[in-house]
């Protein structure tokens, strides 16, 4: 079954107790958290208060992208508040490896995100090192954009390149941006594991059924 990840970034802010509760029952794999600084994105959202408030409402595993130009300086705060990992974005930070060896010293999973424009071959050097990779198929920053369709061929690269170097099932690649059900079947079969939607399944009139149907693509 496909995984999938509703970012909550679409969801209603003055009921967030009850947008996790339908993920939690409609069998949602993780909880996309999507924090933004207005540095190195344009919009401010989620930050480790909110996050504090909703680790006591699910057992979903708390999935946190930072959007953010210090991440390292976010991380205590948000494992604090009950993240069980933190994927930070390559184009933010100067040194990767020291930043993946401190959100390991708090054993939480670590990802890398590349924005749709990145240059791949910046994360190579990390693969043996990290447990995901969140790549862009939109410009980080807003919910509810169109899918960028160059995404495809990125994730597949990727996917090639990590089963050459024998890491494919110790990296999972995890989508995230434009993600509809009408894509969903030819962003996997490029080699998603993970599927994050916003919009898809908060603006939809019945998002319960929604996460069931990404979950069967
Ligand atoms: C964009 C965020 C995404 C966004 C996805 O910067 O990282 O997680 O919420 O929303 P949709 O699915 O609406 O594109
Ligand atoms: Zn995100």
């Amino acid at each position: 079954m496909t995984k999938i990840a509703p970012s909550i970034l679409s969801a209603d802010f003055s009921n967030l107790e009850k947008a996790i509760a339908l993920c939690q029952s409609s069998g949602a794999d993780y909880l996309h958290i999507d924090v933004m600084d207005g540095h190195f994105v344009p919009n401010l959202t989620i930050g480790p208060v909110v996050l504090k408030s909703l680790r006591p409402k699910t057992d979903l595993f708390l999935d946190v992208h930072l959007m953010v130009a210090n991440p390292g300086d976010l991380v205590e705060p948000f494992v604090k508040a009950g993240a069980d990992s933190i994927t930070f974005h390559i184009e933010a930070v100067t040194n990767p490896e020291k930043l993946i060896e401190y959100i390991k010293s708090f054993d939480k999973q670590v990802g890398i995100s590349v924005k749709p424009k990145t240059d791949l071959a910046l994360l190579e050097p990390f693969y043996g090192s990290i447990d995901l990779i969140l790549v862009m198929s939109v410009e980080p920053g807003f919910g509810g954009q169109k899918y960028i369709p160059e995404s495809t061929n990125r994730i597949k690269q990727i996917d090639s390149h990590l089963k050459e170097l024998g890491l494919r099932k110790q990296v999972l690649i995890e989508v995230d941006g434009g993600i509809k059900l009408t894509n969903a079947k030819m962003v996997k079969d490029a080699g998603a594991d993970i599927l994050v939607a916003g919009s898809a399944i908060f603006n939809a009139a019945d998002p319960y059924a929604v996460i069931e149907q990404f979950k069967n693509v």
